[in-house]
């Protein structure tokens, strides 16, 4: 028995992690599971790990080697080798540290509100908010591609929970990129906004703090005065107009 065991060990060390690779699925037992508990029925397992696919927009193969198209049997679920399944790994201690914090709040609700996966991801890998990808996609590729890749994105994501398509989303991604001096930048991804948002009086108040970020107060004023017009209870472009030494 002592036998067998050091063989084991030996077994295991000399060929890695490796040895699952090839065998059946679902595999009859875990092998190198550090958060899951061991006794975890594999079932179970499939399951959560289904449910990581689906918060995350990815495949088993985002995190686990193998190949698209070729059958579960053929992959190494016990590798560590990818670097996503490292971080997946970390998530999950996250994801349970937070829970075991959420469940000593003194909400009012005894069930409470568990966090998973899907409520930071919501169908992406890296959950980035869309006023933070357009300002990158902006200032990495510029206007154009700026609002190709927004349009996409509304085609494809609409309606569901990835991406937000409301207002403010693109009037943040232009204000951030005329911080960075980015103009051409900001002010086609506000045209863009303006055609999904028309008569919108807050935009106008964007335009006019960015044409003032360019040192324009003219073209400033024009736009407070336009949002004033838009709607005259607008409070913010009065003071605005105020600052900038104009009548609202
Ligand atoms: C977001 C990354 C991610 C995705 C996607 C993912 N997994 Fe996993 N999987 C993990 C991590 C991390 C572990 C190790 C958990 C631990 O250490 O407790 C794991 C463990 C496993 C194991 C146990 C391996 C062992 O050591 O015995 C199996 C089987 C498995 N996954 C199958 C799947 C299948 C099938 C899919 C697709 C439906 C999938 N996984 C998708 C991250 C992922
Ligand atoms: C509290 C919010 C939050 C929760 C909950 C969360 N994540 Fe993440 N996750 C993030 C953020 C933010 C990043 C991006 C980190 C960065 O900038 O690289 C990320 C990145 C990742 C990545 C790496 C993406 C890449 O390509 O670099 C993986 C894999 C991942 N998460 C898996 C998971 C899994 C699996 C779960 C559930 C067990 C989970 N996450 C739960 C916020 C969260």
């Amino acid at each position: 028995m002592r036998f067998r065991l050091t063989l084991l060990l030996a077994c295991s060390a000399a060929s890695g992690l490796a040895a699952q690779a090839a065998g059946k699925f679902p595999p009859d037992s875990l092998v190198n599971v550090k958060v899951i508990p061991r006794g975890t029925p594999l079932t179970q397992v499939i399951g959560t790990m289904r449910n990581y696919t689906s918060a995350l927009g990815a495949r088993c193969q985002y995190c686990h080697v193998g190949r698209e198209g070729l059958p579960l049997e053929e992959f190494d679920f016990a590798s560590d080798e990818k670097r996503t399944k490292l971080v997946a790994r970390q998530m999950m201690q996250m994801v349970q540290e937070i829970n075991r914090r959420l469940d000593t709040m003194p909400t009012s609700d005894s069930a409470g509100l568990q966090v998973t996966c899907g409520t930071c991801h919501r169908g992406l890998n890296r959950p980035v908010p869309l006023s933070a990808l357009m300002e990158q996609v902006a200032s990495a590729s510029g206007a154009d591609s700026a609002v190709r890749a927004y349009k996409a994105l509304r085609e494809r994501y609409y309606g569901g929970d990835t991406y937000n398509f409301k207002e403010p989303s693109l009037n943040i991604a232009a204000f951030r990129l005329g911080r960075a001096s980015r103009f051409a930048e900001a002010f086609a991804l506000l045209d863009l906004n303006e055609t999904l948002f028309p008569r919108s009086s807050g935009m106008y108040v964007f335009r006019g703090n960015i044409k003032l970020m360019q040192g324009d107060t003219l073209a400033a004023a024009k736009a407070y005065r336009e949002a004033v017009r838009l709607d005259p209870a607008n409070e913010e472009a009065k003071g605005r107009l105020r600052n900038i030494g104009q009548q609202p």
